[in-house]
């Protein structure tokens, strides 16, 4: 167990990550920071009074633009920024989005100068290379929540396609946080069976298609926000992974640097997390057309890069 989590931002992605991870015992204390007065710390005592009930002991405690409570936090989750509208793009917000990140990473190098960040703010590749420009922390410490998602997403498709349970599909989906993702039909499993003898290419280029547009289809229903439960989950699972050493492979984006013929930029690639934040890139090797996806995908993160100021 951790001794303290931050989550910057107390919005839904925020503070359903905060909620998730006082329920798992990650650490002693969850930290909610916002910027909003009043929101991080109603969400945090409601959070701490339902601890009796769902029985954890991690205390939950909000602040509003003071990272006091948050000083000497292992981990720092970032979700502060503003959600997708529908019809607008994640790319769209890069730079609000990229203001508030380089405000809040301000604060992290200050109060969490030894913290390992995990980025979720969209654009997500783009706000990661935000973060480790700001704080100057190593790639090591500063990994972003998207290819968790995506391949959650991925698996879900796939678990009712073929009316088999979600545990038993194994997959990873590559590449930048936006449409031009790339999920591996070469690694997705079933079992150990290649996916590829289970579903027909046209079933599997559909499931494909949606896996890349799984984030719009949601803000579609809401309107008002984007995703929250699997995007906390997913980010989870990574906390995860680095509170309790399990040194799991899980696709995050990465600051890269000759992996995969890509450097100076972040993308999603397959990452082994520890007590040590990213410990390793497993360089896999990918088909051609799979290659051509992922730079096809890295010139988008590198578009949007472009678009930034630091
Ligand atoms: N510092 C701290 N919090 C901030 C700041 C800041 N400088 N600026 C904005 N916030 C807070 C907002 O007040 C809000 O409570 O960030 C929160 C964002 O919450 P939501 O609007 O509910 O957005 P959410 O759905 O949580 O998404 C947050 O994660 O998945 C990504 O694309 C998504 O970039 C978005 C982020």
């Amino acid at each position: 167990m951790l001794n303290k989590i931050t989550v910057v931002g107390a919005g839904n992605v925020g503070a359903t990550t905060a909620q998730r991870l006082a329920e798992k015992e990650l650490a002693r204390t969850v930290v909610l920071v916002d910027v909003v007065d009043g929101v991080p710390q109603g969400k945090a005592l409601d959070q701490w009074e339902s601890a009796p009930i769902e029985g954890f002991d991690t205390r939950v405690i909000g602040a509003a633009n003071d990272y006091g409570p948050t000083a000497g936090s292992e981990v720092v989750v970032v979700t502060a920024g503003i959600a997708r509208k529908p019809g607008m793009s994640r790319d769209d917000l890069v730079r609000t989005n990229a203001d508030i990140v380089k405000q809040v990473s301000q604060q992290i190098k200050q109060h969490c100068p030894k913290a390992i960040v995990v980025v979720v703010s969209n654009p997500l590749d783009v706000m990661c290379w935000v973060t480790k420009q700001v704080t100057g922390f190593p790639r090591e410490r500063v990994i972003g929540m998207a290819g968790v998602l995506d391949t959650a997403r991925y698996r879900s498709f796939l678990a009712e396609a073929l009316d088999v349970s979600v545990q038993d599909i194994q997959a990873m989906v590559l590449g930048g946080h936006g449409d031009t993702m790339v999920p591996l039909i070469s690694y997705t499993t079933v079992s150990g069976i290649p996916v590829t003898q289970l579903l027909d290419k046209a079933k599997l280029d559909k499931i494909v298609d949606r896996t890349r547009n799984g984030g719009a289809e949601i803000v579609a229903f809401l309107k008002t926000g984007s995703a929250y439960y699997a995007p906390s989950s997913a980010t989870v699972q990574m906390v995860e992974s680095i509170a309790l050493d399990k040194k799991r492979v899980l696709p995050c984006a990465a600051w890269l640097d000759g992996e995969f013929g890509l450097s100076g930029m972040y993308c999603g690639v397959p990452c082994k997390l520890g007590k040590n934040g990213l410990e390793q890139i497993i360089a896999v090797e990918l088909t051609a057309e799979e290659k051509a996806a992922l730079k096809k995908s890295a010139e988008g993160v590198k578009q949007t890069m472009a678009a930034v100021t630091l």
